[in-house]
């Protein structure tokens, strides 16, 4: 195959269409054998899927299958039904048309389980949306539903089928699964009734039993034991180990809340169910005239709540319409079975049908736009029993049908795919089942209208006239034999009441009793009438008043079951054909077990060695010519890597340089048709050995080719980086250039401006010209300030400071060092020293003439240094008062007119604190050791610095002056504290604050502004 496949994969053939032996039917076998083995189920034959049932749970339905086989190539991965589904789905997509894919085989070879896979794969496949999930869970679960109500354990299934299935699947145009409808065909009804032995009722019953909750069953008069009701016992197997009961009971409840069955459709849906099982307990007894009477009238109750009177009127009597009266007619016990027995069957046939309805009703899809369709068909596989009856003909009827319809689809298609590529078709021998059709179907003369004339003839019609009848129609036909007919040897096999068919699949040997009844599946007319008293909606719904009673008969069974088949055919004739063939491989439904005999019957009935021949008539192996070219261009050079031509002209290069001999291939108008296997066979392992090297040379190739652009990455990487660096660097130096620009700009115009009042424009050069000036002047300051001549000559802007220096007081070299001393004190400590600079010092601020005269006299002779007016706060309450503070050489006085009010001896101060703002406190600190002594004084001097100044000079404490910030404490008394808190503001205040403090608030000074 054209993947790279594991050993295990390469078990046997994965397509039969590549089987050298073709024509071997034992080639056939041994490959599905030796695949079987290895749990290879799934084998090709082209796009037909050949599943062999394993009867063990096989680890390839996985989430992580269906990935791999989603949107890949059918022929890339080894068969299987994901392969299948992708590919019918994916051509669906592409070609946007209707597609179905048939599933066929004998009962229990794995077709209902099939549908189901597929089902699941389209479920996790298909693109999802809230709404789509919602359609999708409604698909996947109406199957655990149907199967209640339509499966059945029988002898071949332990789940078989009872009713034969066709599920559309509506897909949008993106592929999302929006809808579905099913039709259901012919549920075996019989089986409500009677079952074989080894065999059970539809599953729901027994699910009722076992797993209905306590509540219900009450509810519904039933017991928890299936063996109480004769309707489920008569196989001897109400108990199967396969099935749990309880756990499908489960299941189907959560199915059919989501199905969008509500509570009452719920409670009258298993109304019938019960009701049927009480309907089977129902006996009669023959009474003194013969006729049946009900003994019991227990189950009665249950029925359906159809009042009893009714209810019994109608089992055990038959109405009757002469002219103008009606008249009951009393039953025979067997006649009252009969009744209640049909009425069973008719009671759960139309629930079936409802019940079906209603579920497409929850999967219509509403919505109008195109959709295209893939159609499941799962329908009852060809069956053969001990004893066949009416059910297997029409089971067996339908398989041939569908055999007919299989051999027109694939040999018209194939036929048709030769003519398309203008290849000769030649035709294959193959054996056409329409013969065995028309002896079924044919009009007068077909089995199926000899049974219907039978059953509708007046007159005292049986079984056994039906088989007359046929002998005498029918009798010379090849493919049916009786026992009347037969020759000796056949004879032996076939009892009296027998009628054999040679369907396509084999012989099955049919037995005559029952035909007549169970094709004209007789309700009586007030059977109906009883029903439609009832009070359960669904019954009421299914025996609708307006059915009309009329007295000609419906249609038989047979003719329905005909007619719906013609359906189903017209249905799929309008859609692409997919094939799944399920083979059973023994009898015994264990895993394992290949029973060649079994598997070779089918193998041939199913038709599968004709559609391999058809399929290898001409060709074993066809393919589009850019996909082969696509695959196997790596084998010339020509081709690879890349064709420049057409597809079909790259084919046509490498199958030369491949050496493919003319009889060994053709060319067809959009395909290369190899006509042996071995020849592809070759042309794979070529490209096995190849693909290894290539795959090297890729390797290599694509990490030379990653490595490269890694380094391409860097080097980009790196430009970039480099770029916006220089980047960086340009602009700064353009910024840098401009700056330059605007400041010689300014210099200029300042230089320009230097002689007009300071503006602007000027102002910067002034500054410039003014801090070069001083600059200049300290580097140049003459040795005594009696030098008036030698000091440099100041700029035009700085005329004053030219007199100033000319005034003694002014430019005196004791008032200079003066003000470094206090530079160095306060610059950059106190905002607003910047502001003192340009004040120049004097020797004191009062006079001696403004000092009281008694003062005078008494600190005289101490020698009067300085003195300064000043505000004392009061230590207490913080009142303001004026005062004098005069520095002599000893002591600083604080004086109030003519009183010495404070006497500070410069050896008692501790200190002196100024805050860092712009405000004009200093507060000075006393020793005071005597509680009678007064305390620090808080004080306040518009000049701060000259009076800091001057006293640090006096009494040589410049360290005694702090600079502190916040909060400065002092001493009101010995061991009484007070605060003076300092803070800036947007205006000048001093005040006396919550905590006591006193608070000081000055405007903030910027820097710059002076
Ligand atoms: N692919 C599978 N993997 C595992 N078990 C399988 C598989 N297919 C079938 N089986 C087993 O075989 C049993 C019968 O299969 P299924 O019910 O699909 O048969 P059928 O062909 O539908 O028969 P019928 O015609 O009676 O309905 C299943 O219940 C299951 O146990
Ligand atoms: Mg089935």
């Amino acid at each position: 195959m054209e993947a790279s496949l594991t050993a295990r994969d390469r078990v046997g053939i994965q397509d039969f269409v590549l089987l050298d032996a073709y024509t071997s039917e034992s080639a056939f076998l041994d490959n599905l054998r030796k695949r079987f083995h290895e749990n290879l189920i799934y084998t090709y034959i082209g796009t037909l899927l050949v599943s062999v049932n394993p009867y063990k749970e096989l680890d390839i339905y996985s989430k992580k299958q269906m990935d791999t086989y989603m949107g890949v190539n059918f022929f890339e991965l080894p068969p299987h039904i994901y392969a299948l589904a992708d590919n019918v789905f994916r051509t669906m997509q592409s070609e946007f048309n209707n597609h179905f894919i048939l599933i066929s085989g004998e009962s229990g070879a794995g077709k209902t389980e099939a549908s189901k896979k597929i089902l699941q794969f389209y479920a996790v496949s298909c693109p999802s949306t809230k709404l789509l999930n919602n359609v999708r869970d409604r698909l996947l679960l109406s199957n655990p539903v149907l199967e209640a109500f339509g499966n059945a354990k029988t002898l071949k299934n332990d789940n078989s089928s009872r009713f034969g299935k066709y599920m559309d699947i509506q897909f949008d145009h993106q592929g999302g699964a929006v809808g579905g409808h099913i039709l259901s065909y012919l549920l075996e009804k019989s089986r409500v009734v009677h079952q074989n032995h080894g065999e059970r009722n539809f599953h729901i019953f027994y699910q009722l039993v076992e797993g209905g909750e306590e509540d219900l069953l009450r509810w519904l008069g039933l017991e928890r034991n299936c063996q109480h009701y004769s309707y489920l016992v008569q196989g001897g197997c109400a108990k199967v180990s396969s099935i749990n009961d309880k756990s499908d009971w489960r299941m189907v409840q959560k199915a059919l809340s989501v199905i969008e069955f509500n509570e009452s459709d719920i409670e009258h849906l298993f109304g019938i169910i019960a009701s049927v099982l009480h309907l089977g307990n129902i006996k009669f007894v023959a009474d003194v005239r013969g006729y049946a009477s009900l003994n019991n009238n227990q189950e009665m109750h249950w029925l359906l709540g159809i009042p009893a009177q009714v209810l019994q009127q109608g089992l055990t009597h038959r109405k009757i319409e002469a002219k103008a009266e009606e008249v009951f007619s009393p039953f025979s016990v067997d006649h009252a079975v009969y009744a209640r027995d049909a009425l069973a069957k008719a009671i759960y046939g139309r629930t079936f049908n409802w019940l079906v309805n209603k579920i497409n009703e929850s999967l219509a899809n509403k919505d109008s736009s195109r959709k295209t369709v893939i159609g499941l068909l799962d329908i009852y596989g060809f069956e053969v029993f001990n004893v066949n009856s009416f059910e297997q003909f029409c089971i067996n009827y339908c398989n041939e049908k569908l055999q007919q319809l299989f051999i027109q689809l694939t040999l018209k298609s194939e036929q048709e795919e030769y003519e398309m590529e203008g290849i000769e078709w030649e035709p294959v021998p193959y054996f056409n089942n329409k013969i065995i059709c028309d002896l079924v179907e044919e009009k007068h003369r077909g089995i199926i209208s000899l049974l219907d004339e039978e059953c509708l003839r007046p007159g005292e019609a049986t079984d056994l006239t039906l088989l007359e009848k046929m002998e005498e129609t029918i009798g010379g036909h090849p493919h049916f034999v009786t026992h009347k007919l037969a020759d000796q040897k056949t004879r032996k096999t076939l009892e009296r009441g027998d009628f054999r068919l040679l369907h396509y699949a084999g012989e099955v040997t049919y037995c005559v009793v029952g035909f007549l009844d169970k094709n004209n599946d007789l309700l009586y007319r007030n059977g109906k009438e009883v029903m439609r008293q009832s009070k359960n909606a669904i019954i009421k719904h299914c025996f609708p008043s307006t059915e009309p009673d009329s007295k000609r008969r419906p249609e038989t069974v047979v003719t329905q079951f005909k007619s719906s088949l013609v359906g189903l055919t017209e249905i799929l004739m309008s859609k692409e054909p997919w094939y799944v063939r399920c083979i059973k491989p023994n009898e015994a439904k264990q895993p394992g077990r290949f029973d060649d005999v079994l598997v070779r019957h089918q193998v041939k009935y199913l038709g599968l060695m004709e559609h391999l021949r058809v399929r290898r008539a001409g060709f074993a192996y066809r393919r589009k010519y850019d996909i082969f070219l696509q695959r196997y261009k790596p084998l010339c050079p020509d081709t690879w890597p890349n064709w420049k031509g057409t597809a079909a002209e790259g084919v046509r290069c490498l199958i030369k340089h491949l050496g493919y001999k003319p009889d060994e291939y053709k060319m067809g108008r959009s395909k290369i048709f190899i006509r042996h296997p071995r020849t592809l066979f070759a042309t794979e392992d070529a490209f096995q050995v190849c693909k290894h090297k290539l795959a090297t040379r890729i390797q290599a190739k694509y990490k030379g080719y990653r490595v490269k652009g890694d380094y391409q990455k860097q080097r980009d990487a790196a430009t970039k980086i480099e770029n916006c660096w220089r980047g960086i660097m340009a602009r700064k130096e353009r910024e840098k250039r401009a700056w330059a620009v605007k400041v010689i700009k300014k210099f200029i115009k300042g230089f320009i401006t230097r002689n007009q009042p300071a503006c602007n424009d000027n102002s910067e050069y002034l500054a410039y010209v003014r801090q070069n000036y001083l600059t200049r002047l300290r580097e140049n300051l003459p040795k005594t300030v009696l030098e008036k001549d030698s000091w440099l000559t100041p700029p035009p802007i700085m005329k004053e400071v030219g007199d100033m220096f000319l005034t003694p007081a002014v430019y005196s070299r004791k008032s200079l060092v003066l003000k470094a001393q206090t530079s160095s004190m306060f610059k950059g400590k106190k905002e607003n020293y910047p502001f003192s600079v340009c004040r120049p010092f004097v020797d004191t601020r009062i006079g001696a003439e403004d000092i009281n005269i008694k003062v005078l006299q008494m600190i005289q002779h101490e020698h009067i240094k300085y003195s300064v007016p000043v505000v004392k706060y009061d230590r207490n309450g913080f009142r303001p008062r004026l005062r004098q503070l005069i520095f002599t050489q000893e002591a600083a006085y604080l004086v109030e007119e003519a009183k010495i009010k404070q006497r500070i001896d410069y050896i008692s101060l501790k200190g002196v604190s100024v805050s860092n703002l712009s405000d004009n406190f200093l507060i000075l600190h006393v020793t005071c050791d005597d509680i009678k002594q007064k305390g620090d004084l808080v004080l306040q001097c518009d000049y701060l610095f000259e009076a800091l100044t001057k006293l640090s000079v006096i009494a040589n404490k410049q360290n005694y002056i702090k600079v502190v910030q916040g909060s400065v404490r002092f001493d009101i008394q010995p061991g009484r504290e007070g605060f003076v808190d300092f803070k800036s503001g947007q205006e000048s205040m001093v005040y006396r604050a919550k905590n006591g403090h006193l608070m000081v608030v000055s405007v903030k000074i910027i820097k710059g502004s002076c």
